[in-house]
């Protein structure tokens, strides 16, 4: 039917509700803050900068955009492949509209990119689409064959001239690495350890998982 597709959204994904967003845009910033004072941080700046003298202010290095989520289904409006399928996935259906909680297990930056992990409970795999981890990095994804769900991840911020697309790509990069057990000595700072996976790759596992309420729903421009 027409009509349905065209009320295809953007995205699908969860929406951290209003209370959380300044929660976690401050714990964010914090993290930035303590990370660019580290040591181990200013020896790898020129990974940041292009140039070993150069300093960097994490806080400003990462611009937000919008409302934090962590998207689903990329659907730009129906024109990517199984969006509408998504749609009427009755998974998708039942819980659109209702508030999740979301765990928030690490925090991560790239050069490119200022992330959160978000891990995935079974009942909330439910709504990841199958090729989410496929679609964007098939190179990285496939030699780690990460698990489902992933790329699941909130974007904080992006560098100047990056989409927050971009985010999903960093995070997988560094579960490959992880997962090829290519990691240094972990930093152990108050929230977590904080390991360096190499040309401005950093990841702070929290010891303490954030648990987040977002609610299931869609994005339309
Ligand atoms: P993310 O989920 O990492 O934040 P944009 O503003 O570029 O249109 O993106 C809107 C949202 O959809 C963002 O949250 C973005 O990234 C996500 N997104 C954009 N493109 C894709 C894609 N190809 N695959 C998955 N998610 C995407």
């Amino acid at each position: 039917v027409q009509h349905e597709e065209l009320s295809l959204p953007l995205y699908f994904g969860w929406f951290l509700l209003p209370a959380v967003q300044e929660k976690i845009r401050c714990t964010s910033m914090d993290f930035l803050k303590t990370l660019d004072t580290l040591e181990a941080f200013k020896k790898h700046l020129i990974d940041f900068t292009g140039k070993a003298e150069k300093e960097v202010d994490l806080e400003q290095y990462y611009k937000a955009n919008g409302t934090l989520h962590c998207t689903t289904k990329f659907c730009n409006y129906g024109k990517v492949e199984g969006s509408k399928e998504y749609a009427q996935n009755p998974a998708v259906r039942s819980a659109y509209g209702s508030v999740f909680e979301l765990s928030l297990t690490a925090l991560f930056v790239t050069p490119r990119t200022a992330g959160a992990r978000v891990s995935l409970t079974e009942e909330q795999l439910l709504l990841w689409p199958a090729d989410a981890e496929k679609e964007v990095e098939s190179a990285v994804a496939a030699a780690a064959s990460l698990p489902q769900g992933s790329r699941a991840h909130i974007t904080l911020g992006c560098a100047e001239g990056t989409e927050p697309v971009q985010t999903g790509v960093d995070l997988l990069q560094i579960l490959a690495l992880q997962k090829e057990g290519q990691q240094g000595e972990p930093l152990e700072m108050e929230l977590g350890s904080l390991i360096y996976y190499g040309e401005g790759r950093w990841m702070l596992t929290l010891r303490e998982p954030i648990a987040v309420p977002a609610c299931f729903s869609s994005f339309y421009a």
